[in-house]
């Protein structure tokens, strides 16, 4: 599955792309998709050029969420028209960028937001389209630092000042009200959590008619399908099939409205991995630690959100003689560890490691604390 022999060859650690895995996930999510459904990429998971190339290819749109975002979507390919724009502080710089390039929409988060755009709009004799992010109040069953749909999160607009929003939105000049927005989470892998948003969002359309508004063009429901970090081997790609049905099946589109989704994690999740070597075996009278050369720095879900990812020896010798470890990276911090009493089969200085379902908010997340570099990525074409 892996190219092992070429991997030896490589500076470790480094990130490889699986991009048969990748191109068969993509043409998973388009077979479950009818006529009316898009979906933008959420670039946040992977901005690999590569990766971002490939996803382009496809026809997919991006959902990006700075200026920065924007800049890699178009030089990747992706047309303008299919990119949306979202985050509670965009920049004049960054709404400027999304204006000049004619992005599809920007997703708003607030009222100043909105005025700053209509007056950078105005200025440039342009007019921004824009969809309102509403924060739903949906709970999601996931990890506490990844749910944002809730009144507490720090995103989107409060409901009860929706219709207050939309009007001050459709009288200002420069400003195109086309769509709501919304997003709850991410890692979900119960469709109830999608389910709950689709009946909210049927409420929103409902008062939202029941007070006038003309219905919109577009729903974005975000993104937040999850992966199984669990069982990467069993289940390569995610149930998209449950995942848009539940729309399909709960939520109630208006006439010639168009459903648009952002899915990250999804995408790219299971495509990526972290290779790294073994440095050093270290023991005391009650651990084993298995010293790696990638860090924190390359892949710090485990540290920061307490991430399971698991761990294959590729070069083990003995597949079946099982030792308990933890795997720990270089960097000076305590909380440097991906794993504790992991079961490996017996590991050895050099051995090649590897740190499965990291395409997602893995490379893209590095950073060079210590000074370390940042790894490379690459994709499947470049080892063969
Ligand atoms: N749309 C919006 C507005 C978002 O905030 C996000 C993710 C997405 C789409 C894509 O969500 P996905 O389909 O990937 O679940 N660093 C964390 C995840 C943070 C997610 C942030 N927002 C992690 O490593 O688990």
């Amino acid at each position: 599955m892996f190219p092992i022999e070429k991997f030896h060859k490589l500076r470790t650690p480094f990130y490889y792309y699986d991009t048969e895995l990748l191109r068969s996930t993509l043409n998973a999510i388009r077979d479950n998709l009818s006529a009316d459904m898009h979906v933008h990429y959420a670039v946040k998971a992977c901005a690999n050029p590569k990766v971002l190339a490939i996803i382009a290819k496809e026809g997919f749109g991006a959902d990006c969420v700075s200026g920065g975002e924007i800049e890699a979507a178009l030089k990747a390919g992706f047309p303008a028209d299919k990119i949306v724009y979202a985050g509670v502080g965009k920049s004049d710089r960054e709404i400027e960028l999304g204006l000049e390039a004619g992005i599809h929409a920007f997703n708003v988060e607030s009222i100043p937001e909105l005025e700053v755009i209509n007056q950078l709009a105005k200025g440039k004799g342009k007019t921004a389209r824009i969809a309102l992010r509403i924060n739903p109040n949906v709970g999601a069953h996931t990890h506490a630092n990844i749910t944002t749909g809730l009144a507490e999160n720090k995103f989107g607009i409060d409901m009860q000042c929706m219709e207050e929003v939309i009007a001050i939105a459709s009288s200002m000049e420069a400003i195109q009200f086309i769509g709501l927005h919304f997003h709850i989470g991410s890692q979900i892998l119960d469709m109830d959590d999608f389910a709950a948003l689709s009946l909210r969002i049927n409420e929103i359309q409902n008062r939202m008619e029941a007070a006038g508004i003309p219905a919109v063009s577009d729903i974005n429901v975000g993104g937040g399908l999850g992966i199984d970090y669990n069982q990467p081997d069993l289940h390569p790609i995610p149930d998209f099939c449950s995942y848009f049905n539940t729309y399909k099946q709960k939520l109630l589109l208006r006439p010639g409205q168009q459903l648009h989704f952002e899915l990250g994690r999804a995408v790219v999740g299971q495509c990526g991995t972290l290779i790294s070597h073994v440095l050093y075996i270290k023991s005391n009278p009650i651990k084993n630690f298995c010293i790696v050369d990638a860090g924190m720095t390359d892949l710090v879900r485990p540290a920061l959100y307490g991430a399971y990812h698991q761990i294959d020896n590729l070069t083990a010798e003995s597949p079946t003689d099982y030792v308990i470890y933890d795997v720990v990276g270089p960097i000076c911090e305590s909380s440097d560890v991906f794993i504790k009493n992991y079961g490996m089969p017996r590991t050895r200085r050099g051995d090649l490691v590897a740190f499965r379902s990291a395409g997602a908010y893995g490379e893209i997340m590095a950073s060079g604390y210590n000074c370390r570099p940042l790894p490379e990525g690459y994709i499947t074409e470049e080892l063969q």
